[in-house]
């Protein structure tokens, strides 16, 4: 790690092309943004007056069009102060600020690592690096994780903790809302979700002099049940139904929701995970905060079974059983695909 750089090193050093490493072959450069006219915006959800239960009603059908239609929507209301959003970001901001060498100190390849800073994905891995910088540290049960966290800036733990627990709580009450939203009962596993984990993963992505040349982070779907991202810039891009790539607009205050792999399975396909990407831009810095949610480590996620319908054959079952730390394995040796899990 001593020839260690990060795209923030880069970004320091004033570099006005990007080096080899960082260069897409042409088909996967981030060149064509389609604006299929034909195709749904992304659905913004009020989350306002949810307790209500006519309101709730109204919620659960637009997160059930929403889920259907793009596995992934945005958030407004959604009961998050504006002020812990803004100190977590802060937060990120002096840690990404500091020296190279201390930021090394939580440097690690190992996926396993409670607490983690690093650069691309895996760049002891990855074949071609992505622009980013990142520290990724769990952070439910938030007193297991807390005393593990950067230090400095000495506001980090408790900003960066003040959001990770109001969005643990906001991550909950949506999934309730999707679990109605397939028509099971809202407290649906929730023994996994409760006892399950949450990682944040807070990314700055430096501005770029080439960013038709490289992404901030390569196509991906997430692995577990939901993730609640909240950007400071646009760059966030999903793949449409058309296979287009369709930009995640900047919403004031909002959040955006997706949901992974796990939730897929669990809801036998029906809800569908949903392949992102992060670009990258010539002129600002951009972070997110990402809080990734993934049932309990050992149990094992299969199709709702009252999704499921073998005896006859409408609604067979479509995946098989997956526990996260079979998933963690899998991704510590392999490229991260979602295909394995398809049922063939
Ligand atoms: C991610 O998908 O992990 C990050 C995407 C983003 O930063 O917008
Ligand atoms: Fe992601």
């Amino acid at each position: 790690a001593s020839s260690f750089t990060s795209a923030m090193n880069l970004d320091q050093q004033g570099v006005s092309s990007i080096p080899q490493r960082y260069v897409l072959p042409p088909s996967q450069r981030p060149n064509i943004i389609h604006h299929d006219e034909h195709v749904l915006p992304l659905p913004i959800i009020d989350l306002s007056d949810f307790h209500d239960q006519s309101r709730r009603y109204q919620i659960i059908n637009e997160i059930r069009n929403a889920c259907k239609e793009f596995g992934f929507f945005q958030v407004i209301n959604h009961g998050i102060d504006q002020s812990t959003i803004n100190e977590a970001l802060k937060a990120a901001e002096e840690f990404f600020n500091l020296p190279h060498e201390e930021k090394m100190c939580l440097f690690s390849d190992d996926v396993h690592k409670p607490v983690r800073y690093g650069t691309s994905l895996n760049h002891a891995r990855d074949e071609v690096f992505c622009w980013r910088d990142f520290i990724k540290h769990y952070s439910h049960p938030l007193s297991d994780w807390l005393h593990l966290w950067p230090s400095n800036p000495p506001s980090y733990r408790k900003n960066m903790g003040n959001y990770a627990e109001a969005v643990q709580g906001l991550q909950n009450k949506l999934m309730e809302m999707i679990f109605e939203s397939l028509g099971l009962n809202p407290s649906y596993l929730e023994e996994e979700v409760n006892g399950g984990s949450q990682l944040l993963a807070v990314n700055c992505y430096p501005a770029c002099p080439e960013p038709e040349l490289t992404l901030g982070i390569h196509p991906h779907s997430d692995y577990g049940s939901i993730t609640v991202l909240l950007q400071t810039r646009s760059g966030l891009e999903f793949k449409n139904k058309n296979n287009n790539w369709e930009a995640v607009p900047l919403v004031e205050g909002g959040l955006v929701v997706q949901l992974g792999d796990q939730m897929e399975v669990l809801s036998n396909g029906v809800y569908k995970s949903v392949i992102h990407r992060a670009t990258v831009n010539v002129d600002k810095k951009r972070f997110s905060i990402v809080s990734l949610h993934s049932f309990a480590m050992d149990k094992k996620i299969g199709p709702a079974k009252e999704l499921v319908d073998d005896d006859h054959h409408q609604l067979p079952k479509c995946y098989n059983e997956f526990s996260f730390s079979e998933f963690l394995h899998f991704i510590s040796n392999n490229d991260i695909t979602k295909e394995r899990f398809l049922d063939t």
